[in-house]
């Protein structure tokens, strides 16, 4: 939840030359929206369900396998290396240990992601392939928002999930960051040394935009994945009563109606 402090210098235009205040500056809505979708409110309320998490897992999987991959491809890139903290920040293998404590050890078989997970993985290769320098942006939304909100996150998701131990956590934790608020403080400073054009500058804070964007399409078709496998489950239950109270085979129906049929003519005759 950003602060009605910096809300309200944002709206006055007080925003400065550097990077990391602009690109704050220009998502500030976005991330209002964000906050606002139904796995982002279900998490707030403290209502995320083991199945929302597991999904979530996994598309976070999918995203930062490609995000990590091209920034180790582009590590030694003007815009890139200043922001490159791999032993600090990458989350590949935690995602793995969380994945293979919820699914198993064959758990690569069992990621599944939504269609708007796959439009963001190819986003991000796009953009490592053609300018690498957009890479912050995603980087910046990624990360930055796991040392902030998502600290809080993990606390809920331990007491929403009534995990006992931070097995299934590894997420959430950054171990070579010793204190998130000093981090953010160094990623800024070191986002505000990149020399950019004012063509690169404008590109990165709209990719930025479109990063917080795909986040807002990924947790809406998690949503909607929910939905249609609770109502599928439901709709299946529904069929079993039915078939229970309602055989299917003719000669069972057959059999079954005429069994009503003479008990209705034998109640009938009684009451006369
Ligand atoms: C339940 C949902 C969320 C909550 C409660 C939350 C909360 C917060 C809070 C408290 C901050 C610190 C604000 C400050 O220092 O001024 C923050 C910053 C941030 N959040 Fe979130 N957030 C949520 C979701 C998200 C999502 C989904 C993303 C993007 C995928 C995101 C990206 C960011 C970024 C990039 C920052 C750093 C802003 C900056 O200092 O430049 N957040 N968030």
């Amino acid at each position: 939840m950003e602060t009605t402090k910096s809300a309200r210098k944002y709206d006055a235009g007080e925003v400065g030359s550097d990077l990391s205040e602009q690109i704050k500056a220009a998502t500030k809505d976005s991330h209002i929206r964000a906050e606002n979708t139904q796995l982002m409110l279900s998490y707030q309320k403290g209502q995320i369900t083991l199945p929302q998490y597991k999904v979530l897992l996994c598309s976070l999987y999918e995203i930062y396998k490609v995000l990590e991959e091209e920034m180790d491809r582009n590590s030694s890139h003007p815009a890139v290396a200043p922001i490159y903290f791999p032993q600090e920040l990458a989350r590949v293998e935690s995602l793995e240990r969380d994945l293979e404590h919820f699914f198993g050890s064959d758990w690569r078989k069992r990621v599944i992601v939504p269609a708007a997970t796959h439009r963001y993985g190819q986003r991000l290769r796009k953009i490592g392939k053609e300018s690498p320098e957009l890479l912050v942006a995603h980087a910046y939304t990624r990360y930055l928002g796991d040392l902030s909100g998502g600290q809080v996150l993990g606390k809920i998701t331990q007491k929403s999930l009534g995990l006992s131990s931070k097995d299934g956590l590894a997420f959430f934790s950054f171990p070579g960051v010793t204190s998130p608020n000093r981090f953010k403080q160094l990623y800024r400073s070191r986002m505000n040394s990149i020399e950019l054009t004012e063509q690169q500058r404008a590109a990165m804070l709209e990719e930025a935009v479109a990063a917080f964007e795909h986040n807002i399409q990924v947790f809406d078709d998690l949503q909607k994945m929910l939905s249609v496998t609770t109502e599928t489950v439901h709709q299946s239950e529904v069929n079993a009563v039915k078939t229970s109270m309602f055989p299917s085979s003719p000669i069972m129906q057959f059999t079954v109606g005429l069994c009503v049929a003479l008990t209705t003519i034998g109640m009938g005759l009684y009451a006369l």
